[in-house]
């Protein structure tokens, strides 16, 4: 089956206190994103790379883009980074999902998107069941530059037969504190069994589509907790420690450091 690529590279940054939103922040001696589209453009069983940019972007026409032959380049962002893919998957596969890409976050009556999930899901009863064919499409951040593509070439190879699909994740390795006023300690919350969400998030065009047209709230800060919220347990594969997100400014000198050791 078809497996394509969607970057969320809609974002303004805000926690990287930066003039720049951070997707063009330099690394390396290249914008940020160039790094992450390098990464998916290796990975061979990707057809497509789909980038998401926000509308008023003015900054991804100052590079030359032209060495990325399987890009697609949607200026549809939405809002929130779930109305951001939300409008890519649309503006990707129109028939497939009618719709306008809005840029406000409309609230969706779940009832709704149940019955158009069991019309788009071919013959079998039950809203929840993936089309069998439909593509795969992997949700990578803009802002996790150092995906090592054999990582990902392995997350195809161990998702491709899942039901539900999964995404990459780590088990938390640090002790956890619940704060209480601010900075004192109310108590410590047991690590055993929790995870670090990573990107990419792998999943079928239609389940990923029903669950994000069902909520699109600012809670869903991934793909997964929009399918959680139907009920779906989507798999959890080993990441890396390799593959951080970019958030705060330290770690564009931490991504620094990875690019240039895997170059070595
Ligand atoms: O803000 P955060 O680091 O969680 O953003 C993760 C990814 O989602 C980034 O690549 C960012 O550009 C993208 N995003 C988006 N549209 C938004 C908010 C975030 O594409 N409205």
């Amino acid at each position: 089956d078809t497996c394509v690529a969607l970057l969320p590279a809609a974002g303004s940054g805000s926690r990287m206190a930066a003039q720049q939103p951070k997707q063009y922040l330099p690394l390396a001696g290249r914008p940020l994103i160039w790094h992450t589209l390098q990464a998916l453009h290796a990975v061979p069983e990707l057809s497509r790379i789909a980038v998401v940019l926000a509308p008023d972007d003015r900054e991804w026409d100052h590079y030359d883009w032209s060495g990325f032959h399987r890009l697609t380049v949607l200026r549809v962002g939405g809002e929130t980074r779930a109305a951001t893919v939300r409008n890519g998957l649309r503006a990707l596969w129109p028939d497939y999902l009618p719709g306008e890409p809005d840029a406000a976050v409309p609230p969706r009556p779940s009832e709704r998107i149940a019955v158009r999930l069991a019309v788009q899901c071919d013959a079998t009863p039950g809203p929840l069941r993936p089309t069998a064919g439909a593509p795969w499409v992997l949700v990578h951040d803009a802002a996790r530059p150092c995906l090592d593509p054999a990582l990902v070439s392995a997350m195809i190879a161990t998702l491709r037969h899942d039901a539900v699909g999964g995404i990459l994740a780590l088990p938390v390795a640090d002790t956890l504190k619940a704060a209480a006023h601010g900075t004192r300690i109310a108590h410590t919350h047991p690590r055993d069994g929790l995870w670090q969400a990573q990107t990419p998030q792998m999943f079928r065009l239609d389940v990923l589509a029903g669950a994000l047209e069902a909520t699109l709230g600012p809670e869903i800060t991934d793909e997964a907790s929009a399918l959680e919220r139907l009920g779906l347990s989507p798999a959890l594969v080993h990441g890396s420690p390799w593959n951080l997100k970019v958030t705060y400014p330290q770690d564009l000198q931490l991504a620094e450091l990875i690019l240039a050791a895997r170059a070595r």
